[in-house]
């Protein structure tokens, strides 16, 4: 059942273009414009919303850090994300005109689910994004938009990831043309984008095999670090928690202007960090920024590992290694760039001879506190 592969995780890698073109079936028409009918909440009532909450954990809350970018810049509406385990102890300020999105693969994680109850409490609209059919979270919410990832069954989260990012796109898109907000030019490009975003993301899995040479390069190295901007500093912490999770190996992700307010300290010889470089088309002042936070580090030693567009030619002097991924447009690129670290992770966790499926003290699905 693992479909010839050693792992489920690699399965579940490999079914990512499948998963994420399945997520988004008929939720574009060919007109452009989207429908979700799952989304129980009317038209009006989103009209209402005046802020928006995003409550997770683990991968799902990375996915939930990236759709922030993508709401804000496409409805205006305010928009927070949270650990759902912070949100339920905090005294969040919510009320009717609040809408809060719970994201969970399983659909059954505890703390996510204590913090759906507390908003709906307090008179809040509850929308799951959610990959299990029935499940506890999308059963006691307002509204689900499943994602179409197919059963996951390795503990570590991949296919789930790059769907809920698929769905999280899908949910500002809509509140955007519902509310009449910035629908226009870009908003059709950007669905054009998406509508093909399955295959560049095969497109990433047919070039994989530097990465895992590079990987098992790696297998002794004691820290990774992981650096990003934009939405690629939550691509960067997902990457460094795969690693945890799978390698055991100490890895942390930062954002790359934090750089010289600390973890630059942690960079000595040789030490591997792995950039993810923002597309240097759009907002180039982005680029540039990363472009010099990977010269001071490579200027103290640090090996450089690069995931950038095909086409920036600007990284080559500063790159030890350069995996390149297609060109997209900045808010989507997490989907083609998340992809070279699962992979990057799995192989290395393969190299230290680890259990990729079942990794040490973790269960698929946390119905406990
Ligand atoms: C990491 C991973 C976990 C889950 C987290 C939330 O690879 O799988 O961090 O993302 O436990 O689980 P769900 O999405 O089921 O609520």
């Amino acid at each position: 059942e693992k479909g010839g592969y050693d792992y489920f995780m690699l399965k579940e890698i490999a079914e990512q273009p499948k998963a994420v073109a399945d997520t988004l079936l008929g939720r574009i028409d060919p007109s452009g414009s989207l429908t979700l009918d799952e989304v129980r909440i009317s038209p009006s009532e989103l009209r209402e919303i005046d802020k928006v909450v995003i409550v997770a954990c683990g991968t799902a809350f990375h996915a939930g850090l990236i759709a922030k970018y993508a709401i804000e810049h496409w409805t205006r509406i305010p928009c927070e994300v949270e650990l759902a385990s912070e949100f339920r102890y905090r005294d969040p300020i919510l009320d009717g005109r609040s809408l809060v999105i719970a994201i969970s693969q399983s659909g059954e994680t505890m703390d996510t689910l204590m913090a759906l109850r507390h908003a709906r409490e307090q008179g809040s609209k509850v929308l799951a994004i959610c990959n299990t059919n029935g499940s506890t979270i999308p059963r006691e919410s307002d509204a689900v938009l499943y994602t179409h990832a197919g059963p996951e069954v390795a503990v570590a989260s991949t296919k789930a990831f790059l769907t809920q990012l698929v769905a999280c796109y899908l949910v500002a898109l809509y509140l955007g043309q519902v509310r009449g907000t910035k629908w226009g030019d870009e908003i059709q490009a950007v669905i054009k984008d998406l509508s093909r975003i399955s295959e560049e993301v095969e497109r990433v899995l047919d070039t994989m095999e530097p990465v895992r040479a590079l990987a098992r390069t790696l297998a002794t190295k004691s820290t990774v670090l992981f650096l990003g901007r934009h939405v690629g500093y939550p691509v960067a912490l997902e990457g460094a928690l795969k690693l945890k999770e799978l390698a055991y190996m100490h890895a942390e992700g930062f954002a790359a202007g934090e750089l010289k307010h600390g973890p630059i300290a942690l960079i000595e010889e040789d030490v591997p960090v792995v950039v993810v470089v923002p597309s240097p088309r759009g907002r180039s002042v982005l680029h540039d920024k990363i472009v010099s936070n990977i010269q001071e580090i490579r200027a103290r030693g640090a090996r450089t590992i690069v995931i950038a567009e095909e086409g920036d030619e600007a990284v080559v002097p500063y790159a030890d290694h350069l995996i390149r991924i297609p060109a997209t447009p900045t808010l989507l690129q997490p989907l083609v760039a998340t992809v070279p670290l699962q992979v990057f992770a799995c192989e290395l966790a393969t190299a230290r001879g680890n259990e990729v499926d079942q990794p040490r003290n973790l269960a698929k699905s946390v119905t406990v506190e």
